[in-house]
């Protein structure tokens, strides 16, 4: 495979990055803030190395509509099976709201089921884009 830009791989956990404060323009979580074991640790440690106003690209699966009987589902697989079976995965997660609480400003967001149609437990997803203020709130 090429890429147009130098690509870098290292090792890391989403709590501790090997990365210095304020390193990147940009970061990019695809599927894995469903299963890292603390969504605000993560969060903290990626707005840590974004420079202030740098992007948070995400496309994660997450809770479904608290009034429907699929976020209750969900809620009973995440205390049960779920994770076991799926290496740490939770279905029901409010990722957008740990992503503001985190500091982030929501600036794109797409709500949809992937695959189209279904609903199944994994299946109510978020894609969009967040920023890092200039100034994060103190907390
Ligand atoms: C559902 S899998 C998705 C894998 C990949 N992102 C994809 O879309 O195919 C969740 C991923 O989260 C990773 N993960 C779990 N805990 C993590 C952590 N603390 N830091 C970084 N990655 C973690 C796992 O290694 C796993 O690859």
């Amino acid at each position: 495979p090429t890429a147009p830009v130098p690509i870098t791989v290292v090792d890391g956990l989403a709590e501790s990055l090997p990365a210095r404060d304020g390193e990147f323009d940009a970061a990019v979580v695809a599927l894995v803030l469903c299963t890292v074991p603390d969504q605000a640790s993560a969060l903290a440690e990626i707005g840590r190395t974004l420079r202030p106003g740098g992007e948070l690209r995400f496309f994660e699966h997450v809770a479904a509509d608290e009034a429907s009987r699929l976020h209750r589902t969900q809620r009973l697989l995440d205390a049960t099976l779920w994770p076991k079976l799926f290496a740490g995965c939770h279905t029901g997660r409010d990722t957008i709201a740990a992503i503001t609480d985190a500091g982030f400003v929501i600036e794109e967001l797409r709500r949809f089921h992937f695959p189209a149609g279904s609903n199944s437990p994994s299946s109510p997803c978020v894609h969009g884009r967040a920023t890092w203020p200039a100034a994060p709130r103190q907390r």
